[in-house]
Formats: C-alpha cells, structure tokens, sequence
C-alpha cells in the first residue's frame, strides 16, 4: 500500500531553520546590492526548486531587477540523482543580450545542470554572468562551477524544503531537512 505523506512527520532532522535561511538570504542580498550599485541586474531562477529562494532574495535586493524565469529538467535520472542530460520546459521570456545577470539556483550537486545552463546563456551574450546559489554540496561535484554567492555547505544528502522536493513534495517545508529513510525508500 502506498505510504501516507506527512510533510512534517516524514522529517528526520532539520539542517537548515527557518531564520538561518531568511538571516543568510538577508545576507546575500545586501552583498549583491553592493556588489552591482548603479547597475540594472536581471536574475535569472530556475524553476522549480528556486521559487521560494528567489522570492526572497529579490525583496532583500535593494537596486533595481529585472526578472526571468526558466524551467529544465533532467531526465534519465533518478529521483534522487542527477543524470547531466537537461532539457530546457521554459525558455527565457526576454533576451540577456548585454545584460548583467545572475543566475539563481537552488541547489548545486554534481554541477551537470548549470554547467549546461552557463554554456546556454553565456551564449545569448550577456554583459556578465554570475552565479548565486542557496545551497552547495561540494562533496558530489563533477564538473566546476564558479560560485560567486553562496548560502550554505551542506553534506551529501538529499535534502527537502525551502522549495527543493522528493517527488514533488515538501517544497514548501519553510526549513531545510532530511527525510526518514523509509520515505525515500518508498
Ligand atoms: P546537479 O545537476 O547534480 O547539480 O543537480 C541540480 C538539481 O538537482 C537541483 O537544481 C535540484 O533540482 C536537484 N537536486 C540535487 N540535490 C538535491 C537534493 O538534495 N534535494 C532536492 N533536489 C536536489
């Protein structure tokens, strides 16, 4: 039979509190709005996973933006792993030709997503590119990627929460955690 979700229940530990997510997303904000002053700056998240993240840092972000949003998946994986092979769901809505831009991303773990995503808009010539990324697990990194803001190091877990999911779920856990094993075992 199929096991009932509890969104808080199905949680083992919890990694990362509410406040230390919003203290650090406050954090970043402030970084990036010294970092690009008199600058027009356009973020550009990745859906799904960085909805929340995104949402929050643009409200701490206290010059002008201009946002985007693309969704991609990877396919040929598994639920809990990556397989490099991406597939762009949701294109850019307006060109980065010239533009400054940040990338937006939840989670960064073997590096094969955004590596392809880098390549794919450094092609639509952007002024600059750079990389923001909530959440690192360095542990499991196949391909190098420059961060230029980072939120948190994490150990090599799948994690769940503040818009990352197992199947879909917990992504709107406010916190960052791990699942009982027997939830990922289902
Ligand atoms: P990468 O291509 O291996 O770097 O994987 C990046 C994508 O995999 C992220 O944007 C997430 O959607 C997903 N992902 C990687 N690790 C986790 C995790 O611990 N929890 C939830 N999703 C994850």
């Amino acid at each position: 039979m199929r096991r009932q979700i509890d969104l808080t229940g199905d949680v083992a530990e919890i990694l990362l509190t509410e406040d230390q997510i919003q203290g650090r997303v406050a954090e970043l904000g402030r970084r990036i709005s010294e970092d690009y002053a008199g600058q027009e700056l356009t973020l550009v998240s990745v859906l799904k996973g960085s909805l929340p993240f995104m949402a929050d840092l643009m409200r701490t972000i206290t010059i002008p933006v201009r946002i985007d949003l693309m969704e991609v998946s990877s396919y040929g994986g598994t639920a809990t792993e990556s397989s490099g092979l991406v597939r762009i769901l949701k294109d850019l809505s307006s060109s980065i030709a010239g533009a400054d831009v940040l990338i937006v991303e939840d989670i960064i773990d073997t590096g094969l997503t955004l590596n392809y995503l880098i390549r794919y808009l450094r092609g639509k010539n952007p002024r600059s590119l750079r990389i923001c990324t909530l959440l690192d697990k360095p542990a499991r990194r196949l391909v190098e990627i420059p961060v230029d803001y980072l939120g948190f190091s994490i150990p090599d877990r799948f994690v769940v929460g503040y818009g990352l999911d197992y199947g879909e779920i917990y992504r709107n856990l406010r916190f960052v955690g791990v699942l009982r094993p027997e939830v990922y075992a289902d």
